[in-house]
């Protein structure tokens, strides 16, 4: 379950405010506050791999660390950033434990539908309560018992659309919002609303988001930040990357000095094909690449 639908959940805890008068903000009681516990550290312990062989890396990620998981489609990315998603504790398919502050969570914070302990942004999410965005981010808030629901929605607004390329409005209702839209408005509300410390998030590249910005902020927030990602610069924004293969966390690397150097040149490559799409979308004929495609421009670091 993700930080939104535990949201919803506490939103549908009160009969019909689904349906409600647009009022409803006003007049609905908040749920109890159970503050979450502040997490240093988040430690996945092994379990095995696909075919049953004994999974050998210990994943230890604390506070304030973005780590990438990469490894091919079907092997298992999903399924341990799941893992961590429900604090498995040799109860999922790959017998992984997952510990918080090295100790197992205590079962109140595996289950707690409200104030959950990880928030995790997904591939394919898909909005089906009919309310507007700023409804259903203050209602969110709200259950955050954050002091101004509606302020900080429209906060969260603006920065959505700062992530994503087109813009939208807080009277658009949430089952309009593209994919794109969808995380944007997920990874904003994430940092500035949610109080969970974990938070992953299942390949989000091909959403159109601003990557490095959709990071920045949730470091910022010293959060645990765990990424699924095929993206080069993605892969190489983490401090660290865990390798899947088979089922099993195979090798655990921190991106290199030389790793880094490449960043900047990867993400001006990245631009350049980011302009040349929205050129190609407005229906913009390609005359001359710029220097960085063409190979034009020299390599220099
Ligand atoms: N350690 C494991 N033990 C058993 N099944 C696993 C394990 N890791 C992955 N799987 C299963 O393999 C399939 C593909 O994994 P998935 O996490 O979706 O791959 P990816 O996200 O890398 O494309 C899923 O059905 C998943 O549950
Ligand atoms: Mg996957």
């Amino acid at each position: 379950m993700t930080d939104f639908e535990s949201c919803l959940g506490c939103a549908e805890s009160d009969g019909a405010a689904a349906h409600a008068a647009p009022d409803r903000l006003a007049t609905r009681e908040p749920p109890p506050h159970r503050p979450v516990p502040a997490v240093v550290s988040l430690t996945v312990v092994p379990g095995k791999g696909k075919a049953g062989e004994r999974e050998r890396e210990t994943l230890h990620v604390e506070a304030g660390e973005v780590v990438c998981v990469v490894g091919p489609t079907g092997s298992g990315k999903s399924r341990l950033l799941g893992d961590i998603e429900c604090l498995a504790q040799g109860d999922s398919p790959s017998g992984r434990r997952v510990l918080v502050n090295g100790e197992a969570p205590k079962p109140e914070w595996r289950f707690a539908a409200h104030q959950k302990l990880v928030a995790q942004v997904s591939q394919n999410m898909n909005f089906v309560v009919d309310l507007s965005v700023a409804e259903f981010i203050a209602m969110h808030a709200e259950c955050r018992q954050v002091a101004d629901p509606r302020r900080i929605a429209r906060e969260v607004i603006a920065c959505a659309n700062d992530l994503a390329g087109e813009t939208f409005g807080g009277g658009v209702s949430l089952t309009q919002l593209s994919g794109g839209q969808t995380r944007a408005l997920m990874i904003a509300d994430t940092a500035l609303v949610s109080a969970s410390p974990i938070v992953l998030i299942d390949e989000i590249e091909n959403a159109g988001i601003d990557r490095k910005r959709a990071l920045a902020l949730l470091v910022a927030r010293e959060k645990i930040v765990v990424i699924s990602t095929h993206d080069p610069i993605l892969a190489l924004m983490g401090g660290r990357r865990a390798v899947v293969r088979h089922g099993a966390v195979a090798a655990i690397l921190a991106t290199s000095a030389e790793e880094r150097t490449h960043l900047a040149r990867l993400q001006e490559i990245d631009q350049a094909m980011l302009d040349l799409r929205q050129r190609l979308r407005t229906g913009e004929r390609v005359g001359a690449l710029p220097p960085i495609l063409s190979g034009t421009k020299p390599w220099t670091r």
